[in-house]
C-alpha cells in the first residue's frame, strides 16, 4: 500500500500564521504539524509517500523530511497548483500510486490511541474503501456519516448544515486502487471542490465501504482552526509531560517498526543539538 500526505490547502482560517508558513510546518507543541499524520502511516507500515504541498511551500517540506531514507521510507513530492479539493490527491497521485492500493492521511489530522497501529495495520490488505467514524460535538464542520440502528450506513455529506448524525468522518482513507478512476470521475461540488465524500459515496453505492467506529479511547484532531490547533498543542504537552513518551516522533516509529537502526537515530539526535526532542531520540537509543 502506498500512502498520501494532502498537506496543500490555503490555510486561510489560520491567518496571519499562514500568510508565510505553510499551516502543515506549524508547530503542534515540539515537532512540526506533518510529523503526526506522517507517523500514523509509518505506523500502518506504510513506506512509500507522497507528499503534496502548494508550489511555494514544496522546498520548505523536502528541507524537513527530504527523500526519506533517514526513516527507513521513500518520500516523493508533487505540487497542487490549487487547493481544488481532496479527490484531486488521487489524480495527482495516479502515476505514484500505480497499481497499489493507496491510504490518504490529511496533513493537518492528529491521531493518538491505544491500538491506533492494529487499526491502521488491519486496513492495508484493503478492497473496497474504509473510512472511519469520530463522535464529535460540531459534526457539521466535517464530513458526516450517518448510521441505522443496526449500524449499516445510510448516508454520507460533506459538511451538512442539519447533520444527520454526531459522527464526523476523520481525514484518513484507506482505498483500493480503483480510487484512481473513480476521483477522474468526481464533479465539484457547489462550493467548487472535488470532495472526498463524493469517492466515499460512490463505494458506498458499490456496497464496498466500511466504516470502522474510533471509540472514546481514541483521540482525533482536525488542527485546522486556532483553537483546535491549540488544544492538539496542550494535548500532546499534557500526555507528552505526564508520560515522557512522545507523540508523533518520526524516529522513535522508524525504529519500532524496525525500518532504521538505533544508530540512525543517533546520528539524527547528534544532529538536534541541546534540543528536548533531540534529548528524547537520545534516551531512546540508551
Ligand atoms: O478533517 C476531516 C475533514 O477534512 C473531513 O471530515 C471532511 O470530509 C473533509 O472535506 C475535510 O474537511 P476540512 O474542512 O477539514 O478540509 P480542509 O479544506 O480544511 O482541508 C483539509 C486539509 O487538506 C488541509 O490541511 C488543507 C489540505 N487541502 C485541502 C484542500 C481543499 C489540500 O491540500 N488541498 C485542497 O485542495
Amino acid at each position: 500500500m502506498k500512502g498520501i500526505i494532502l498537506a496543500g490547502g490555503s490555510g486561510t482560517r489560520l491567518y496571519p500564521l499562514t500568510v508565510a508558513v505553510s499551516k502543515q510546518l506549524l508547530p503542534v507543541y515540539d515537532k512540526p504539524m506533518i510529523y503526526y499524520p506522517l507517523s500514523t502511516l509509518m505506523l500502518a507500515g506504510i513506506r512509500e509517500i507522497l507528499i503534496i504541498t502548494t508550489p511555494h511551500d514544496q522546498t520548505a517540506f523536502k528541507n524537513l523530511l527530504g527523500d526519506g531514507s533517514a526513516l527507513g521510507c521513500k518520500f516523493e513530492y508533487a505540487i497542487q497548483e490549487h487547493p481544488n479539493g481532496l479527490a484531486e490527491a488521487f489524480i495527482i497521485g495516479a502515476d505514484f500510486i500505480g497499481t497499489d492500493s493507496v491510504a490518504l492521511i490529511l496533513g493537518d489530522n492528529i491521531f493518538y490511541g491505544s491500538g491506533l497501529s492494529k487499526m491502521l495495520q488491519d486496513h492495508t490488505q484493503i478492497e473496497g474503501g474504509a473510512i472511519f467514524a469520530y463522535r464529535v460535538k460540531d459534526p457539521n464542520r466535517y464530513g458526516v456519516v450517518e448510521f441505522d440502528s443496526d449500524g449499516t450506513v445510510l448516508s454520507i455529506e460533506e459538511k451538512p448544515q442539519v447533520p444527520k448524525s454526531k459522527y464526523a468522518i476523520p481525514g484518513l482513507y484507506f482505498f483500493d486502487n480503483r480510487v484512481v478512476d473513480f476521483a477522474k470521475e468526481v464533479e465539484p461540488s457547489d462550493r467548487g471542490e472535488v470532495e472526498i465524500t463524493s469517492i466515499q459515496n460512490k463505494y458506498l453505492e458499490l456496497g464496498e465501504l466500511k466504516v470502522g467506529i474510533m471509540n472514546r479511547g481514541m483521540t482525533w484532531f482536525d488542527t485546522g482552526t486556532i483553537d483546535s490547533l491549540n488544544e492538539a498543542t496542550d494535548f500532546v504537552k499534557a500526555i507528552e509531560h505526564r508520560q515522557q513518551y512522545k507523540i508523533g516522533c518520526i524516529e522513535e516509529v522508524a525504529l519500532l517498526m524496525n525500518y532504521i537502526s538505533t544508530k540512525k537515530v543517533q546520528a539524527i539526535a547528534s544532529n538536534y543539538g541541546k534540543s528536548a526532542y533531540g534529548n528524547y531520540l537520545k534516551t531512546l537509543v540508551e
